[in-house]
């Protein structure tokens, strides 16, 4: 199905474009190293911070952001061929060198590629909600995309949230609160009394006594809103805009790494 964004022009994601085929092949035992590869590589200076958004969509947040900030390299996944070439045609033409698009589903990318504490940022804006029951495993919030966010982010790194969804907002709100340390206890320390934990599987909880690395739960408040984002916005993304002229209210949360590095196993 073609949504016509071209608009009868062909479009050209050039060098900021990338789909699975441009990077190496996973290899047979996926968990292995070799199947670790670093994008901030990818960018004319890989020291700089480095921030990606899940499900650009057309763009409008990532071509914003990365012009707003050129200190920062961006990466935008987009599952959708269309609005892949879209957004990446759209930053290609701004001349931007800090950002790539990457044709991908987005959370298999973290869960087998991303290497630990790379990130600073990831942001997810409006991910489509899934509403039927049986639809529910199609949401980008999961137990396990939780656990490798936590792994992939940089200390003191965060998880940027917002939705217009009613039931989504509630299903994240369950698993934020696997995911952030109750009242009274570190968000990086060792718990003394038994706390359930999201294993891999997302149907399945297990009970856990030892050392927990969570997140702590904050605010979305004026220092997460994009600098590139109008007044009166939350951080400017094509449905942002498209939901606020509805006058649907919305939710957001942000979910920051407090200190030292993660131990997850690579199991
Ligand atoms: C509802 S749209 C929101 C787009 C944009 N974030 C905004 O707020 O305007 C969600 C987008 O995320 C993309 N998407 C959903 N799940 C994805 C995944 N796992 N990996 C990459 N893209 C995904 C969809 O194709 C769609 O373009």
């Amino acid at each position: 199905m073609s949504f016509g964004l071209g608009r009868g022009r062909a479009l050209d994601p050039g060098e900021i474009g990338l789909t699975l085929d441009d990077l190496p092949p996973l290899p047979d035992a996926p968990r292995a190293s070799a199947a670790v590869l670093d994008p901030r590589t990818w960018y004319p200076h890989p020291e700089r911070p480095f921030e990606i958004e899940i499900g650009t969509g057309k763009g409008a947040f990532l071509l914003e952001e990365a012009s707003h900030r050129p200190e920062v390299n961006f990466l935008g996944f987009e599952w959708a061929r269309e609005f892949f070439q879209y957004t990446a045609d759209r930053c290609r033409r701004r001349g931007l060198e800090n950002v790539r698009v990457l044709h991908a589903d987005a959370t298999e990318f973290l869960h087998w590629r991303l290497p630990d504490g790379v990130v600073d940022v990831v942001h997810l804006y409006f991910s489509d909600p899934w509403p039927k029951p049986r639809h529910h495993k199609r949401r980008v919030v999961q137990d396990r995309f939780l656990a490798d966010v936590h792994r992939i982010l940089v200390p003191g790194g965060e998880l940027r949230i917002v939705t217009d969804h009613e039931g989504y907002w509630g299903w994240m709100e369950e698993h934020f609160k696997r995911w952030t340390a109750p009242e009274g206890v570190e968000p990086s320390g060792v718990l003394s009394t038994e706390f359930r934990v999201p294993s891999n599987s997302d149907s399945e909880l297990r009970t856990q006594n030892s050392e927990l690395r969570l997140f702590e739960r904050l605010p979305f408040g004026a220092a997460h809103r994009p600098g590139a984002a109008a007044e009166g916005e939350l951080v400017g993304t094509n449905f942002e805009r498209k939901y606020a002229r509805e006058g649907r209210p919305f939710h957001a949360a942000v979910l920051r790494v407090v200190r030292g590095r993660p131990e997850h196993s690579m199991e």
